[in-house]
This record gives structure tokens, sequence and C-alpha cells, in this order.
């Protein structure tokens, strides 16, 4: 799918009031499947990712990859990416200015060509989200890396070589590029304090399949030994856990039923748990979870945090929710800086929310009122869909391409739960 120009002022029409129920399918996570794009760098050939969401992150990535001097082809829900024997290595600004995921390639390709010129990444305004870890990181590798007009350069003429890394915060991130560059190093890499989120574990098993040796995937520390070529795969990207929690949230806060089929429970289980103290009654299915609320949910205090914690993607859904729940409750930022920037739209629907620094507290009331409302980030922009679900009358949703960003028809997949959603 093309971010059209013209799709840059579409918005969402909302006529709240309705319970969703019904069934809908989660695909391939698009936090998992932009690395693996990127990482499909580390070998000449042809690599096929299967189970690709069809988002405009997903286009971004290809027209970043072809701009690197690989083929990519997106059919159904597969992509095939041909790199060639020597990629290109500077990602210019039009392009990494739309999507953070964009500083992914960095790792790649100073392992396999020895430089890269990466243009400082844009993407969601959800605080500053720097770059000091994946700079450090790349400097213990033995590259010397440096940020200059606005390009992170980074260059290992002589290769990279094995070393004992330790991150101040398990940035994901920062432990994708730092793998994505350790596979190709000369000797051991151990990653301490690295990320555990399951698509970083998705991405660990695609350079496994690619001939890497990575150990420790899912805990705290990452061994690495490098060796000196990698060959293309075949590989099923893992389901977006993010998305099921969308589904999730949406039938808890509408009173609906949902079957949410590809959803992987195991990777949502806080999530789990923080729903079904809201009241929702949550059920495994044969290949996912079924989620149904009878009443109106109960307010629930929760903090975001890094995986296995609450993940931070999920703060505008609980705190939709939240607004519209029974009780008082406070929700805690812990990852970004400045989450809350949706609160604001937020309380244009009638949401009584207090923001003090990381913290926001809501006192729930019965029902949102409708109003005009923008969207500021991808999460953001679905949060309010879901508490213009739940709004009397009509909200519209203005900035419906970040929303494009990460989730595929999303429109149509409300339709078909009953909701009264158009796009104009
Ligand atoms: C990834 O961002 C996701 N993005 C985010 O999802 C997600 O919210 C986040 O991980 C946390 O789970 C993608 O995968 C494309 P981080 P990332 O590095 O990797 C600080 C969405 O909506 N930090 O773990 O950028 C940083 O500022 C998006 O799908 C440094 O200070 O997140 C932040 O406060 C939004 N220096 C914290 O660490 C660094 O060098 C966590 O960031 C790196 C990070």
């Amino acid at each position: 799918m093309a971010l059209q120009p013209d799709l840059v002022h579409d918005r969402f029409h909302i006529e709240g009031g309705v319970r969703l129920v019904g069934e809908v399918h989660v695909g391939g996570a698009k936090n998992s499947v932009l690395k693996l794009m990127a990482a499909s760098l580390l070998a000449s050939g042809k690599t096929t990712l299967r189970n690709v969401p069809d988002i405009a992150d997903v286009e971004i990535m290809s027209d970043l990859l072809r701009r690197l001097g690989c083929s990519v082809l997106f059919e159904g829900s597969v992509l095939t990416i041909d790199v060639p024997e020597v990629p290109l290595h500077r990602a210019d600004y039009d392009l990494v200015r739309k999507m953070r995921a964009s500083i992914n390639v960095l790792g790649p390709l100073v392992a396999r060509i020895g430089e890269a010129e990466v243009a400082l990444p844009g993407g969601d305004a959800i605080g500053s989200r720097g770059l000091d870890f994946h700079i450090k990181g790349l400097e213990s590798l033995g590259a010397t890396a440096r940020v200059e007009h606005g390009y992170v350069i980074a260059t290992a003429p002589h290769g990279l070589m094995g070393a004992d890394i330790s991150l101040d915060f398990p940035s994901v991130g920062a432990t994708e590029n730092l793998m994505t560059a350790a596979v190709l190093a000369e000797g051991v890499t151990t990653i301490e304090n690295a990320a555990r989120e399951p698509d970083l574990i998705d991405l660990g098993e695609f350079l496994i399949s690619m001939g890497a040796k990575i150990e420790g995937l899912g805990s705290p520390v990452i061994e690495i030994t490098g060796v000196k070529k990698l060959h293309p795969t075949d590989y099923v990207t893992v389901s977006d856990r993010i998305i099921a929690g969308t589904w999730a949230f949406a039938a808890a806060m509408t009173q609906g039923d949902i079957t949410i089929h590809g959803a992987r429970v195991d990777h949502m289980e806080v999530m789990v748990e923080k729903l079904a103290s809201a009241g929702a009654i949550i059920t495994s299915t044969s290949d996912g979870v079924r989620v149904k609320m009878e009443q109106r949910p109960v307010a629930i205090d929760v903090a975001t945090l890094p995986y296995p914690g609450f993940a931070t993607d999920l703060l505008p859904f609980i705190i939709a929710m939240n607004s519209v729940a029974d009780g008082d409750s406070l929700v805690t930022e812990n990852v970004f800086e400045s989450r809350f920037m949706f609160v604001n739209e937020l309380t244009r629907l009638g949401a009584q929310i207090h923001v003090d620094g990381h913290h926001a507290s809501i006192h729930g009331i019965p029902q949102l009122s409708g109003a005009p409302v923008e969207a500021t980030d991808i999460r953001a922009g679905a949060g309010l869909v879901l508490a213009a679900l739940v709004a009397e009358g009509v909200t519209t949703v203005d900035g419906a391409f970040h929303i494009d960003r990460g989730y595929p028809k999303f429109a149509e997949q409300l339709q078909a739960l009953g909701a009264k959603v158009r796009r104009e």
C-alpha cells in the first residue's frame, strides 16, 4: 500500500455507542517485520518474509531497501527482498524521517559492508528518542560512529570485533542494531540488560535461520558468536501483540465480545491480567483469544515497563478505557518522555484526566461525548478511535495516515465488528 499524498488528509468518522461483536484476524507484527526487512541486508540473495502486514511502514521500509539497491516485491502477505552483493550505504532523510525503524539498517550495513550513513530518524511524536546506546554499542564493537549534518555515520573498514556491552536501559532498537551488527563480528559479543520483547526474539530467530549463532534470546543477557557469512532465509513474522491488544481493549471498552484469531496470549500476559481485573472474561481459543465484557469496566492502575511489563504501546488504550470505567485510576508511563500528548485530544471528548509528569490521574465517567480530534501517532490515533466508539454522537479523528502506519484495514475491520466507522 503506497502512502499517497491525498491520504494525508484522510480522517475517521465514527458514530459511537455500538458494542463490538465478532471475529478479527491478527497478522504479523509491524515492530518485528520492519526489523526483519532491515536485517535481510546481512546476506546477499533472496530472503522471503511471510505473514507481512499491509501497512504504510512496510512500504516505507521497502522504499528504503530499494534505495539501498535491493529489489523488493510484496504480494499478498509475502515479501521478497533480493539483496545485492554490495548494497549501497546511505539512507536519506526524506525516507528515514517518516519512520524511526529506519535506524535498523545501521547495524546490518556496518557489519556487512563496513560503512553506513543513516539520517537521524523521525517517527512518532512521543518524546525525544536518543541513539546514544546504538552509537556507544557500535563503538564498543570497534566501529567509529559520529553524528554529522543530521546523519549517523558509522565505519568499520576492517570489520567488527566482539565485545561486552551493557545497556543503561533495555532499549529495543539498540539491542536490535547491536545484535544485527554482532552476528558478523569476529568473536563473541554479550549484550547485558538486553530488551526481551517478542519482536526482538523474532529478529533473533530470523538471524539464527540465516546461520547466526545467538543464545539467551528472551533473557536479559544475549550472547552472539560472530560468523563469517550469513545466507538468505524464508521466515514467518510473529503475530502483532499490540494489534491483538488493541482489539482486546476495544472489546472491553465497548462491552463487546471479540474473538481475536492469531493472537499470542503468551505475549500479552500482563495485559490479560489487567483486563481481567477490569472485569473482562478472557478465554483462550484454538488459535487466539476471546475477550468479552458484560458490564462497565472497572478502573485499573497500570505502569508501563519494558517487556514482560505492560507495553507502552498499549498506554492510549488503557487511558481511553479508564476514561469510561467505574472509578479513579493512575496510569504511569515509564518508557517514553511524552506519551501523554494525546490526552489533550481525549479531554476534548470529555475525559477527566489530570497529567502530572509521568502520571495520569483519571476519573472515569459513564460516557464520552463526540468531538473533532487529531491523531498524533499510531497508537494515540487508534486509542482515539476506540474512545470515539464509546462517545455519544459523532467523533472525527484527523491524521488517519498515522493509524495506517501500523493497522492494516482498520476501518474495515471495525465495520465488520459492527462499528459505525468510515473514512472521509
Ligand atoms: C520500539 O521503539 C518500538 N518501535 C516502539 O513502538 C515501542 O514503543 C518501543 O520499542 C518500546 O517497546 C519500533 O519497534 C519501530 P527503545 P524504540 O529504544 O526501539 C530511550 C509503535 O507505536 N533510548 O526501547 O525506539 C528512548 O528515548 C512504536 O509501534 C535512549 O535514551 O524504543 C526511550 O525513552 C512507538 N537512547 C527508551 O530508551 C537510545 O540510544 C526506550 O526506547 C535508545 C533508546
